[in-house]
């Protein structure tokens, strides 16, 4: 039994392909530089360094070519085995992944603006998802978090111990996930797609398991966000 789990091959597929509106940069954030190093470059080594069998990038066009030359080959990273194109919204980046992978157990799938994933967390996505088929990690939530209606009242306020705040990678079998993917209407996009599990939880309709998340694995997503992770870096944390 033991052998058969660790033959099972896991992929993981690192998104790029956005264009970080909110981060009002030159470049798409995953490329803005932190400690001489692109944003992406942390997480390819996280994964590097996981159990996790292989990767696909999935990203624009014009930065298949740098991802390929300037970051996998130059830092030596072995389990990028696919760097490829994206699409115009997350989830569909996250098809193009998924139709790229040529046989796989589990998929894992992550925001390369997470660079503070630890491979702690990448290898405990992985054990749970052995188990648990779905799995993503979450924190607890420190704000109180308001519903409001379109004229900006508050409807309703959710219990804040039944919220979790949650992050990737996020993890998946890999069939029972194609074919969920397999079941979207394709001839729109949904923007109510805003994480990997909400495909499951729609098209599988079977739990996804969360667990323990870390508070440092951060998504940079505004100017704010990367000016603090700056000043964190220079003052050595
Ligand atoms: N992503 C992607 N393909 C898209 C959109 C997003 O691969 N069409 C990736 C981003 O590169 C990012 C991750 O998904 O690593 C999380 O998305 P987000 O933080 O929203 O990044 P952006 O979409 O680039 O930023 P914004 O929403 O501000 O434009
Ligand atoms: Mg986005």
């Amino acid at each position: 039994m033991w052998e058969m789990l660790s033959n099972m091959k896991v992929t993981a597929i690192v998104l790029a392909a956005g264009k970080g509106s909110r981060m009002k940069s030159d470049i798409p954030k995953q490329f803005m530089e932190l400690e001489d190093k692109p944003i992406i470059y942390y997480s390819l080594k996280a994964f590097e360094e996981s159990c996790v069998d292989s990767v696909v990038v999935v990203t624009i066009p014009e930065m298949i070519q740098y991802i390929e030359k300037d970051i996998v080959e130059k830092y030596s990273i072995k389990k990028v085995d696919g760097v490829i194109r994206g699409s115009v919204a997350r989830y569909l980046s996250v098809y193009e992944g998924l139709l790229a992978i040529k046989d796989s157990d589990y998929v894992l799938v992550h925001d390369s603006a997470r660079p503070f994933v630890s491979v702690e967390m990448i290898n405990s996505i992985v054990e749970a998802v052995k188990e648990k088929k779905a799995v993503i990690p979450g924190v607890p939530v420190k704000d109180t978090i308001k519903q409001i209606n379109e004229l900006g009242y508050v409807d309703n306020t959710p219990d804040r111990n039944m919220l979790v705040a949650v992050q990737t990678p996020q993890a998946f079998v890999y069939d029972r996930y194609v074919k969920a993917y397999e079941k979207i209407d394709m001839s729109q996009v949904d923007d109510t797609i805003t994480d990997d599990s909400c495909v499951w939880e729609r098209f599988v309709g079977k739990p996804v398991f969360v667990i323990k998340g870390e508070e440092t694995n951060i998504k940079i997503t505004t100017p704010e966000d990367f000016k603090i992770v700056k000043t964190l870096i220079n003052k050595g944390f």
